[in-house]
């Protein structure tokens, strides 16, 4: 088989890649290892920066998100009982989109299906080939092996695919911290206690209230690493979510049966440079953030951009410039949304080690949000998304 540009990974970041191609009338093949059912039921985070909604308007997936998400003018941040308000709209002039990765993905899929584009699923043994400048691709399905030839491979296979691996390790330079904590995420189909979203400081660990739609909640405990799902019953998890969270947002509370329950842990992680010769990686496959800023679909996303803008000008144009670019255009962004996802983390969670001192700069840092709208700003401008 031949293809342009092969896209290793059926997660949002190739779907939504393939999907900008195509509508540029480049042709691409889409290598995914899982089956669908399995990449459908993936639960991720749920806030779209504008940037984003933009995107996927562009790709012409955006339908069911403005008819079906929830625009938020703004966030809460609380502490000691406190709420902050960080008015995104009277201080940036713009809005978030709260809706479900896993629904980006079903619409992506949706679009993918209804152009016939082609997706292997359960493509096993993935290996790529060729590089830097003459690549193709391998892989087996039911038992026999293909191949794909093709102009450019785009990695977007995710933090433990196969795509990062491909660059020489003298090449390859890599950056991370992990968090001593991680976080228990509840699902419940109860409505959300408050109409936006709360980032919880508190003393017992951080808190986070989001939700899916009116009548789908979802909640987060800062938990440590030791903890096992198991030793967490429903009761225990709302009657801590209840202690972290403003008294009156507790009293409204509503409670259920969690309908999906998990642990994640929290790491910073970035992959440098995102290309090698023919080679892209994309999302997921070069950066992680922990998922208090809600960055790491829209850093896809933003990657995305840069190189769907990249490809698009090769193939119309026949310039490399911005292929050539697209490592640090994409990493200029990348580390801005690393540090805004480090600092959130540091702001609202309560370290294992964390000192007296240590305490009183997150106290002072908290104030300072609360009387400076200098100091807002630069929380709402980082959280809404800074422009590509
Ligand atoms: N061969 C083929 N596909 C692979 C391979 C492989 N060797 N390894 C992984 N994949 C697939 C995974 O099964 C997954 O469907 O690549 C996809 C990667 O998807 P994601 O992990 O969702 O990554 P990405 O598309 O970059 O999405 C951005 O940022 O912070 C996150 O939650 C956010 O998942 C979102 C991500
Ligand atoms: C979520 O709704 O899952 C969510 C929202 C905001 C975050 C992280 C996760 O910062």
């Amino acid at each position: 088989m031949r293809t342009q540009v092969c896209i290793i990974g059926g997660g949002p970041s190739g779907l939504l890649l393939a999907q900008l191609l195509h509508r540029a009338g480049i042709d691409t093949v889409v290598l995914e290892r899982r089956d669908r059912a399995y990449v459908l039921s993936r639960i991720r985070a749920g806030v779209l920066e504008w940037g984003t909604v933009g995107m996927l308007d562009a790709a012409g997936v955006g339908e069911r998100m403005h008819r079906e998400g929830f625009v938020h003018g703004g966030t809460l941040l609380s502490a000691r009982n406190r709420a902050i308000r960080i008015d995104f709209e009277a201080l940036v002039g713009t809005r978030v989109m709260v809706y479900g990765q896993t629904e980006v993905t079903h619409d992506l899929y949706d679009a993918r299906d209804a152009m016939g584009g082609v997706v292997i699923d359960e493509a096993e043994g993935v290996t790529l080939h060729g590089l830097p400048d003459a690549p193709f691709v391998t892989y087996t399905k039911d038992g026999t092996e293909h191949r794909i030839d093709c102009d450019y491979i785009a990695g977007c296979d995710g933090f433990h695919g196969v795509s990062r691996a491909a660059l020489p390790a003298s090449l390859l330079k890599t950056f991370e911290k992990v968090y001593p904590f991680g976080w228990l995420g509840v699902l419940s189909e109860t409505p959300p206690v408050s109409h936006e979203l709360i980032y919880a400081n508190h003393e017992r660990g951080f808190a986070l209230c989001s939700m899916r739609n009116a009548n789908l909640s979802r909640y987060y405990l800062q938990v440590p690493l030791t903890d096992r799902v198991e030793q967490w019953s429903d009761t225990a998890f709302w009657d801590e979510l209840r202690r972290r969270i403003p008294h009156e947002a507790a009293d409204t509370l509503v409670t259920g049966p969690a309908i999906e329950k998990s642990i994640a842990p929290l790491r910073s992680f970035v992959a440098e440079p995102m290309r090698w010769g023919r080679l892209f990686l994309v999302g997921d496959a070069a950066h992680i953030v922990p998922p208090t800023g809600a960055k790491g679909l829209n850093l896809a996303v933003s990657d995305v951009h840069y190189l769907s803008q990249a490809l698009i000008a090769r193939y119309r144009d026949g310039t490399e410039d911005l292929v050539e670019a697209y490592s640090d255009r994409a990493l200029a962004r990348v580390w801005k949304a690393i540090r805004f996802s480090w600092w959130m983390t540091t702001l609202l969670h309560r370290f294992p080690d964390q000192t007296e001192f240590d305490q009183h700069i997150q106290n002072s840092e908290i104030a300072y949000l609360e009387h400076s709208s200098a100091a807002r700003t630069v929380l709402a401008e980082n959280y809404v998304g800074l422009p590509y």
